[in-house]
């Protein structure tokens, strides 16, 4: 078992984030074995898409595609369709659920999260989906026919993009979300108001603060029963209701966990040799030092990297800020750094309904910004505030408020 390995890199999870890894471990240099190991059948693939152009048709699954065929080839990246199931830090090795067992020399836990389900009576019907991966988005598509009627339970990025998507295709959208507001996760109140007014703008019936207490089958579809005794008609329910990070097989081998597996700014875990990234990590922050975890494409993109660099012995530091966006209809918005860190905040108006929000610290350092409008307004204004944040700019709440000072000027 040693001989082998030391000669092979082993990651978990096939996903964004476990493919970006195998790619980094490449052109770092390492001439070893690299498996793969991952439960879906398709190779690693973004996830962006899933809820929008994938749903309408404007995107193919190939173009979602990490890498071509050629590219994987040339990668020589060992891939196993399968689970790991334990994990043995004291041997290096990992079991899978096919009863490989693999060595390694370092391990990269990237396995990502599991979607919820709704767990009331009827939220297992055929007719309740999820959607996490490429299968999940070609079962909803199938059913988003025009005239169709789609229940969405949770107001967040999954439930409105998917909300967008289907109003595009023609579907009656009705979206249901436990909270008294969308989105309230990691987007600031200002702008899920606004989120809120588009949606009901483009014709998509939006209930806060409801409850689903059950569903069942009718004539012609399902029906959601409310707490409050709303009945709710669809002939397809997606429950967009988040995901859980995998932590059972991080927890059974020993390694330190809190709401992700805990790694240091290295991405290391607790028990050498193993490392973690992506949406499963815990890890601290660069602006805080606190323990966060992102469930973002940014951060699977980015710490991949940096996790392959310290697999092959490296000492790369993980600086890299929260980033993440959500485009529905021809909105967008983005949130960068965070929000949660400042003690006052700076609003800078766009055009049409549009706004950039500052978020400052006490010494006026620029600890976030969240911008919401049209999409290329936004994704223009965010990329300077994006700049702004990653520098540690400190800035008056008023300067940055008035349209006339120039964002480019704050970065002199
Ligand atoms: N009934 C109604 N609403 C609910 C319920 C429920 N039983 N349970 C949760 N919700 C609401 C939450 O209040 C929240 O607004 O569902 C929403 C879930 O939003 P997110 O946490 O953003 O999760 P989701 O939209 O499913 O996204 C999952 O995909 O796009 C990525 O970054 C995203 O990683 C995340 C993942």
């Amino acid at each position: 078992m040693q001989t082998l390995a030391k000669q092979s890199m082993v990651i978990v999870g096939a996903g964004h984030c476990g493919g970006r890894a195998a790619q980094a471990l490449r052109s770092a240099g390492w001439a070893g074995v690299i498996h793969l190991v991952g439960d879906e059948p398709h190779a690693p693939y973004e996830r962006p898409p899933l809820s929008k152009d994938l749903l309408t048709g404007d995107k193919t699954p190939t173009a979602c595609a990490l890498h071509s065929d050629e590219d994987w080839a040339n990668l020589q990246v060992r891939r196993h369709v399968a689970q790991v199931t334990s994990i043995h830090p004291a041997d290096h090795s990992v079991t899978l659920s096919n009863g490989e067992v693999l060595g390694y020399q370092s391990l990269l836990l990237a396995h990502g999260g599991k979607v919820r389900t709704l767990t009331i009576p009827g939220g297992d019907l055929p007719e309740v989906l999820t959607l996490r991966n490429l299968g999940d988005a070609a079962a909803l598509a199938q059913r988003l026919q025009p005239g169709k009627r789609l229940l969405v339970v949770g107001g967040g990025f999954i439930g409105l993009e998917v909300a967008a998507s289907a109003r595009k295709l023609g579907c009656e959208v009705t979206v249901v979300e436990g909270a008294p507001r969308l989105m309230g996760r990691a987007v600031p109140e200002p702008v899920a108001e606004r989120a809120l007014a588009l949606h009901r703008a483009q014709g998509v019936r939006v209930l806060l603060g409801a409850s689903p207490q059950s569903i069942e089958r009718t004539a012609d579809g399902v029906r959601m029963l409310l707490a409050d005794g709303t009945q709710l008609d669809a002939d397809t329910v997606l429950a967009g209701i988040g995901i859980e990070p995998h932590l059972g097989l991080a927890q059974a081998a020993g390694l330190a966990v809190g709401r992700g597996i805990q790694v240091d700014a290295q991405l290391r875990t607790s028990v050498p040799g193993i490392f973690a990234a992506g949406d499963v990590a815990e890890f601290p922050s660069a602006l805080s030092s606190q323990l966060i975890r992102q469930e973002t494409w940014h951060n699977a993109e980015t710490q991949a990297g940096i996790a392959a660099q310290n697999m092959l012995g490296g000492n790369a530091t993980y600086t890299s800020l929260p980033w993440f966006w959500s485009d529905q209809y021809h909105y967008q918005l983005q949130v960068v750094g965070e929000p949660a860190l400042a003690v006052t905040s700076a609003t800078r108006a766009l055009e049409d309904d549009g706004l950039v929000i500052f978020y400052l610290d006490a010494s006026q350092r620029i600890v976030g910004a969240c911008g919401w409008g049209e999409a290329s307004r936004v994704a223009k204004e965010l990329k300077l505030a994006r700049t702004l944040v990653e520098k540690g700019v400190s800035a008056s709440a008023e300067a940055l408020a008035d349209p006339a000072t120039k964002l480019k000027a704050l970065l002199k």
